[in-house]
């Protein structure tokens, strides 16, 4: 099996209008987003608090393009279902959660989703070695997770580890947090195929004027073209 490897921008309404979450997602995507990341925070896990699976139902009809559930939540195992029913085509867990990562990702596929897992800047790739067979997505965060607007912690050398664990299996490579036209070059070539991007695409613009995340999103784009 093959997986289109090219690059995809996925904006994370983390840094959208929280009153406004539809016409922001129609706004970014008509301004050219690739898929849609959505962050989900227990205040437990990370230190905030962001919105659950019923926001990511309502929001669902408006996402034309992919949805990227990315839970930063502790326990999972427990609304893996709700999750995959509110409609997330991939539902990212974090390794670090919990100590049954693997079965976590099984269920994330027996729920009908594609199944990523995220690594916290301080695991070391080595941590999804005995993964690759049970995700579709490992995803690499350049930022402590819990709040957008961060500075990149550089952690290019982790996605080309990544990158060569992964050799032809069908597994994306996701990098979120600090995602900019300057740090997205390296993260490319380092072998990073889906960028999220909050603050990045989403500064400048809102639902009336959204030109801005067209602009945004195509600086990134040619940042590493
Ligand atoms: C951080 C989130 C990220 C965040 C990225 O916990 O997982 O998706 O929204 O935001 P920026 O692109 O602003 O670093
Ligand atoms: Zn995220």
């Amino acid at each position: 099996m093959t997986i289109d490897r090219t690059v995809k921008i996925a904006p994370s309404i983390l840094a959208a209008d929280f009153a406004n979450f539809g016409a922001e997602i129609d706004a970014v995507e008509a301004q050219g987003a690739d898929w849609i990341h959505v962050d989900v925070m227990d205040g437990h896990f990370v230190p905030n608090l962001s919105f659950g699976p019923a926001t990511c139902a309502a929001i669902r009809p408006h996402i034309k393009t992919v949805m990227d559930v990315h839970l930063m939540i502790a326990p999972v195992d427990p609304y893996i279902d709700e999750f995959a029913k509110a409609g997330a085509d991939i539902i990212t867990a974090h390794v670090e959660a919990g100590p049954h990562i693997h079965r976590t990702l099984q269920a994330i596929r027996a729920a009908g989703a594609k199944a990523g897992v995220a690594l916290n800047p301080g695991t070391p790739a080595s941590a999804v070695a005995h993964l690759l067979d049970v995700a579709d997505m490992i995803c690499v965060m350049t930022v402590n997770p819990g709040f957008g607007g961060q500075s990149f912690i550089p952690l290019e050398g982790k996605v080309a580890e990544l990158r060569a664990m992964i050799g032809d299996r069908p597994v994306h490579i996701e990098v979120d947090g600090g995602v900019t036209p300057q740090t997205a070059p390296g993260l490319v070539k380092a072998g990073a195929d889906v960028l999220v991007a909050g603050s990045a695409v989403f500064k400048g613009g809102s639902v009336s004027d959204p030109a801005p995340y067209g602009e945004n999103i195509r600086a990134i784009r040619a940042s590493y073209a």
